[in-house]
């Protein structure tokens, strides 16, 4: 059977990893995690010394480092999902943390970072066979992806998902400064001059504040399955 390209883009905490995870190990596909990309970048930025304590980012320096930052997606056996690792550590739980996603926006947003990362991705995917999510797959990463989906839900109903994840994960956060959070990443990645996360004019708009990840699932399986079957 043809393989396709399947990109997922959407707001943070729309849920299109678990989905996109869920559907690539449905269809046998690779799936890849721009957003794991992007965050281990700013970790590396935090961790050498280049986000001030105001919280500025020294774009001139990151952009000097960049050729020196090693990214690789290595499975993981446990988990049966694969692991980010940063110059050769594993950094698959240190990126999710919020300190690491108050800072995510911005260097996200530098434009030297996106087109090192970009090409990289363009390569994962240049054999099909792939659902990639991020926030710019449809549009830049992958524009002639067959399948394009865009996440959506409301700021509070993502707030809500995002926050308990933190806690399961032993985070102490409140509420509130994940809905803060989640309101500031939409207003930079949406804003932004350089590859704003905006829905492809092809893209399937999914808005799933009121359903079900089983509901999700099952409508965007048999809709990839209608898709690959016109590419056969
Ligand atoms: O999907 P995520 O929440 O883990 O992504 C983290 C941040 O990375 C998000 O705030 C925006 C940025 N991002 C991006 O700009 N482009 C992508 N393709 C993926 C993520």
């Amino acid at each position: 059977m043809g393989k396709i390209t399947i990109a997922i883009d959407g707001y943070s905490s729309t849920g299109k990893s678990t989905i996109a995870k869920r559907l690539a190990a449905a269809l046998n596909y690779i799936y890849v995690d721009t957003g794991a990309m992007y965050r281990a970048v700013t970790l590396f930025a935090l961790n050498s010394g280049l986000v001030s304590d105001k919280g500025d980012v020294d774009v001139e320096a990151l952009i000097d480092k960049l050729s020196g930052i090693h990214l690789k997606f290595v499975p993981n056996k446990k988990t049966g999902r694969s692991d980010m690792f940063l110059n050769d550590e594993n950094v698959e739980q240190e990126i999710r943390s919020m300190r690491v996603s108050a800072f995510v926006s911005p260097v996200a947003a530098i434009k030297e970072v996106r087109e090192k990362l970009v090409k990289i991705q363009q390569e994962m995917g240049k054999d099909k066979g792939i659902v990639m999510d991020g926030r710019d797959i449809g549009t830049v990463v992958f524009p002639d992806a067959e399948l394009k989906l865009f996440m959506t839900a409301s700021p509070e109903t993502r707030a809500a998902r995002r926050y308990k994840e933190l806690l399961e994960k032993g985070e102490e956060v409140t509420y509130a400064e994940v809905l803060k959070n989640v309101e500031e990443r939409d207003r930079i990645d949406s804003t932004r001059t350089i590859s704003p996360l905006t829905k492809a004019k092809d893209a399937i708009e999914f808005d799933n504040s009121d359903m079900g990840l089983e509901e999700q699932f099952e409508r965007i399986y048999d809709f990839s399955q209608r898709v690959i079957a016109k590419y056969v």
